[in-house]
C-alpha cells in the first residue's frame, strides 16, 4: 500500500491545492490531507472549518481523507506509515523552501518527498493572496472552489 500525505495550512483550500491533491490520489493508493494545527497566530478560518471545507471539496475522491496534525510532520508520517509527503510547486521561489524542508525531513526521519509541479493555471494562486484580494473586494471566483468562495465572502462580510 502506497500512501501519501499532503500537508499544509489550507487557510482556505484553493483550486491549486485541489489540483495537487487530486493528482496525488492518482499516484498513491491513499492520500491523507493533513491540516497544520501548530500555528500560534490565528488564521482566517479555524482548523475545524478548514477541514470541513476540504472534506466538502474532496468528497468525490474516495481514497482521500482529511485530518489535522500538530508537532513535526515526520512524526505524523511515522504514526501513519506514510510512504511520501506530496507538495505542490508553483514557482522557483517555492522550490528553495520545499527543497530545504524535503531534505530536513529526509535527514531527521528518512521521510521522502514528492514535489508535483502545479498545473500552470494555478501557479500564481496562494491562500494568502486569495484572502488579501478578497478582503479588498477583488474577484477571486474560480481560484477557490465555489463552496469556499461563499464562506470566504461570509467571513469577510462582503
Ligand atoms: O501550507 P504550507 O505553509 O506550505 O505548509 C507547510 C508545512 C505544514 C508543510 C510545514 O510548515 C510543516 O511541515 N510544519 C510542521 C512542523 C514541521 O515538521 N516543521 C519542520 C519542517 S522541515
Amino acid at each position: 500500500m502506497r500512501t501519501a500525505v499532503c500537508p499544509g495550512s489550507f487557510d482556505p483550500v484553493t483550486c491549486g491545492h485541489v489540483d495537487v491533491i487530486s493528482r496525488a490520489a492518482e499516484l498513491f493508493d491513499e492520500v491523507t490531507v493533513a491540516v497544520l494545527a501548530n500555528e500560534s497566530k490565528a488564521g482566517l478560518f479555524e482548523v475545524e472549518e478548514r477541514m470541513e471545507m476540504l472534506s466538502l471539496v474532496l468528497e468525490k475522491l474516495p481514497t482521500v481523507t482529511v485530518m489535522s496534525f500538530s508537532g513535526l510532520l515526520v512524526d505524523f508520517c511515522r504514526r501513519h506509515e506514510v510512504t511520501a509527503v506530496v507538495k505542490g510547486l508553483r514557482t522557483t521561489a517555492d522550490f528553495g523552501y520545499e527543497l530545504q524542508m524535503a531534505q530536513m525531513n529526509a535527514r531527521i526521519a528518512g521521510v521522502e518527498t514528492v514535489l508535483l509541479p502545479t498545473s500552470p493555471q494555478w501557479s500564481f494562486v496562494s491562500s494568502t493572496l486569495v484572502k488579501e484580494v478578497a478582503a479588498f473586494g477583488g474577484d477571486v471566483s474560480g481560484l477557490v472552489p465555489s463552496e469556499v468562495l461563499e464562506r470566504l465572502k461570509r467571513r469577510l462580510a462582503l
